[in-house]
């Protein structure tokens, strides 16, 4: 399978430059996009943190992680994207926010270009639809925090071909993960079995049955989770959580996937989880 230079990622966020980072790490020229300077100056000094971690646990050299870092080169302008023959978009999950940039994508990368989508529960049937080459559009969700979690999930949409679905698989072995084929059905395999897990967490909490506290220790100590499910939503982002119930609950229409009523005013708040300080924890800023 022929893989690309250089790749397009979209968005300097946690998953963006977490996606970044791992590219450069195994030999790929990235260029990193996003909207304004700052959001890349954030992402940027993110990548050279996760980089230095590397260095000082002995799983770089500090010239490997020079080199990786010298591979990323940030822009603000999507037309700089054109020499790319690769994609990965890791906007805000909002189905508008995507669909725009899809069609932008389109326009400007080369007509043989895979498009790819980190998203973690936006149907890539319908991203592809947004574009004029829907057997190149195709599911790629990494997991936080990407340059230590194993998995990515590869999602065919309804028309994605296998020559695409063969390259994205065999790209994810050459970053180092194991890639999973699942189909196009909200919140994937993932998101479908973690995302009621959280929830229901949450109403424990709202219904008193147990502290946050409490309820994450009953995973950490009674079933080997790394962290509790709250913990695990604090680190997501409670607004991501949010979105995230929100598709599975318009797709398939089951009241059992209904937003906890307390996930939604702690939302409202601005209570985000470890982003903003404050979630069902509260963290340094
Ligand atoms: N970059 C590079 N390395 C990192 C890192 C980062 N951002 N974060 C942690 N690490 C490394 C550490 O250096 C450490 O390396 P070592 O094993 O060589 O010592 C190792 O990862 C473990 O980190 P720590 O010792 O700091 O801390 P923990 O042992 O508590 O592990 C954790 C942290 C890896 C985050 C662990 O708690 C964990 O696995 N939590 C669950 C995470 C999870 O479930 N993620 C999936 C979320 S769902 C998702 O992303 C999908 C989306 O669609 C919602």
């Amino acid at each position: 399978m022929t893989q690309p230079q250089t790749i397009a990622v979209l968005g300097a966020g946690t998953m963006g430059n977490g996606i970044a980072h791992v590219c450069a790490r195994s030999g790929f020229n990235v260029l990193l996009c996003d909207l304004q300077q700052s959001f890349l100056g954030r992402g940027l000094a993110t990548i050279e943190n996760n980089l230095a971690r590397e260095v000082s646990k002995e799983k770089l050299t500090k010239q490997q992680a020079q080199e990786a870092r010298a591979r990323i080169t940030p822009t603000t302008d999507r037309e700089a994207l054109n020499i790319c023959t690769l994609a990965i978009e890791a906007a805000t999950e909002k189905f508008e926010v995507k669909s725009s940039l899809f069609r932008d994508l389109d326009r400007i990368l080369p007509a043989e270009a895979i498009l790819a989508s980190n998203t973690s529960s936006i149907s890539i049937t319908k991203l592809a639809a947004q574009t004029s080459r829907p057997t190149q559009v195709i599911g790629m969700h990494f997991f936080n925090p990407v340059p230590v979690m194993p998995l990515v999930e590869v999602i065919r949409g309804l028309q994605t071909s296998q020559q695409t679905f063969d390259t994205i698989k065999s790209l994810a072995e050459a970053l180092g993960k194991t890639p999973i084929a699942v189909n196009d059905a909200a919140g994937f395999v993932s998101n479908r079995v973690l995302m009621p897990l959280i929830n229901e967490a949450i109403f424990a909490v709202m219904e008193g049955v147990a502290t946050a506290e409490a309820v994450d220790q009953v995973f950490v100590l009674g079933m080997a989770h790394p962290m509790g499910p709250l913990t695990l939503a604090d680190f997501i982002g409670l607004d991501v959580c949010l979105d995230i119930m929100r598709v599975l609950h318009d797709a398939l229409g089951d009241p059992k996937y209904r937003p906890c009523p307390l996930l939604i005013r702690m939302v409202d708040a601005g209570w985000l989880g470890r982003k903003s300080g404050r979630g069902f924890y509260t963290y340094p800023t």
